[in-house]
């Protein structure tokens, strides 16, 4: 399973890469805004910062929702760095512009996926990664682990080659879980991936270790 940081945040991008276990990134248009990062030029130098600092691909989103605008900002943004992977929304002209960068070698991350029907509709325009949203569907009342499971058996029963990249994650038991079900790639905050180190018995244990070794060594 891969761990992608869902993040345009450069200090915490850092300190996920130093733990030595980030696959990659991920952005969409609110994180960048959250980081305060605004104007085309100063975007795309954002970009390209955080695709000098990991080795894996960051996932950047297209604004434009017409097709010829995606088409335009998408192979702009693939030409930024050969890690970038053009994130599309899940409307009409987003999937054939995913079929059309699908067919020039160009990787994209089809986002805002709420549905089984529309990651099949993305595996077959030949999307490299789709993302399903849990979290957003955890907060109407609709079970987002489901959603990750019945992809996982879709694109299973057929051989697709997208890849499941479960978003919109919110605790470390989403990513335990999305683990379980078999999602290729989990995109997540930082504090869900440290969180993955905590347990209290960890503590009580080193801390006895260390009190121990201290009684005989001082
Ligand atoms: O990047 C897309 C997704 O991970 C957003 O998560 O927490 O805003 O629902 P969230």
């Amino acid at each position: 399973m891969k761990f992608f940081i869902d993040t345009a945040n450069l200090a915490e991008i850092a300190e996920a890469n130093d733990l030595g276990v980030l696959d990659g990134v991920t952005t969409n248009p609110s994180l960048m805004a959250k980081e305060g990062i605004k104007g085309k030029d100063n975007i795309f130098a954002h970009y390209v910062k955080i695709c000098n600092m990991v080795q894996g691909d960051v996932s950047a989103e297209v604004i434009a929702t017409d097709y010829q605008g995606i088409i335009a900002e998408g192979e702009e943004l693939a030409s930024l760095h050969e890690n970038i992977v053009v994130k599309v929304p899940m409307i009409k002209d987003g999937i054939k512009a995913i079929r059309y960068f699908s067919e020039k070698g160009i990787k994209t991350n089809c986002t805002l996926v709420f549905s089984a029907g529309q990651a099949l509709l993305a595996a077959k325009a030949g999307a490299t990664y789709v993302s399903p949203f849990i979290g957003r569907l955890d907060d109407v009342s609709t079970d987002g682990l489901a959603l990750i499971e019945q992809i996982v058996t879709i694109y299973d029963n057929y051989g697709f080659e997208t890849k499941v990249l479960a978003a919109s994650i919110r605790h470390v038991m989403h990513l335990v879980q999305c683990a379980e079900i078999g999602a290729d790639v989990a995109t997540c905050p930082l504090n869900v991936i440290t969180g993955l180190l905590r347990h209290p018995l960890t503590d009580i244990g080193l801390e006895k270790f260390l009190a121990d070794h201290k009684k005989v060594n001082s």
